[in-house]
């Protein structure tokens, strides 16, 4: 199998905060994998480090063939970045921030403006292509983001957290707008700390949690390796939850509290061995909280 991108042991303080610790990830060519975890995982510090915007301490990334951080501006040329934080240029409108990336990402002068026009067919923005940025909802900004980020033509696509702080209908275009750019066989790398996000989008995901990789596999290998097929959930006052709990745990089930419950994982086949509950299936929310120790917002 082919790698669009490789890192080892990559590792990366800040005084005493060990940002990245140790993070091991592949994503094979042609796919989206996910980088799941909490904030202060170390997942934005792992993406900054991707594109030559921050130096590792130790450990190796190799980005389309090439080695970094050495040889990342031949690597940039290939790759497109989305950051987290949106740093279009406010004062300019939607086409001339697509006009200074052309330039910097080097599209042929003869290029540049057909590849402009292109970006904002591909941001739904012709419409709008002369409206500064800071006239244009957040739902929009993104997605001039991500237009500028494939002018070029990237072979691999870095998104920080594409749809942080979008209402859920924005988010739902953003993720068809990825979806299809996989679809054409870019390889796409994407940080997220939306469950849902990375179970929709992601062919491989990868959870992080201080700073390491935790487990990798695609989302319902992770569920039933975790969590198994059925989760039992028991309802009751807290003293009740808490022998519940410990009851469970002593049998050598995996659980997890919520407000009101006790979820049990991997209850298939425990029959009354626990207590009665409602049974619902497994899925990858139940893994995340189980492998970060983190509940879910
Ligand atoms: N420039 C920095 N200086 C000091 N601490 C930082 C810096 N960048 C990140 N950190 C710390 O590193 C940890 C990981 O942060 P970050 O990579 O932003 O996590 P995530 O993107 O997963 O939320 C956090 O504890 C954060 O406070
Ligand atoms: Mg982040």
């Amino acid at each position: 199998m082919a790698f669009a991108l490789t890192v080892q042991q990559l590792e990366k303080s800040f005084g005493d905060v060990r940002a990245v610790d140790g993070l091991d990830l592949d994503v094979p060519e042609g796919t989206c994998v996910g980088l799941l975890g909490p904030n202060g995982a170390g997942k934005s510090t792992t993406m900054r480090m991707l594109t030559g915007q921050t130096l590792p301490d130790s450990g190796s990334i190799e980005a389309l063939g090439w080695r970094l951080p050495g040889e990342s501006k031949q690597a940039r040329a290939q790759m497109g970045v989305v950051p987290q934080l949106d740093n279009l240029d406010t004062t300019l409108t939607a086409r001339d921030n697509l006009r200074i990336f052309a330039q910097l990402y080097r599209v042929p002068k003869a290029d540049r403006e057909a590849a402009v026009d292109r970006g904002l067919q591909i941001a739904r923005l012709t419409g709008r292509a002369d409206a500064r940025a800071d006239a244009l909802s957040g739902g929009m900004r993104r997605r001039l983001l991500i237009a500028r980020a494939l002018l070029h033509h990237p072979r691999l696509l870095l998104l920080d957290e594409p749809t942080v702080g979008l209402d859920p209908q924005v988010r739902q275009e953003l993720w068809a707008m990825i979806d299809a750019l996989r679809s054409e066989g870019t390889s796409i790398l994407m940080t997220t700390h939306y469950i849902e996000e990375a179970e929709r989008l992601a062919d491989s995901v990868t959870i992080v949690a201080a700073g390491k990789a935790v487990d990798t596999g695609p989302p319902a290998e992770l569920v039933a390796r975790h969590a198994g097929r059925e989760v039992r959930e028991v309802y009751g006052p807290p003293d009740r939850l808490n022998v519940v709990e410990a009851e469970a745990r002593a049998l050598g089930f995996a659980t997890r509290r919520t407000g009101t419950s006790v979820a049990i994982l991997g209850a298939e086949g425990a029959g009354d061995r626990l207590p009665e509950g409602e049974t619902r299936a497994a899925r990858l929310e139940d893994v995340f909280v189980k492998l970060t120790g983190e509940e879910v917002s």
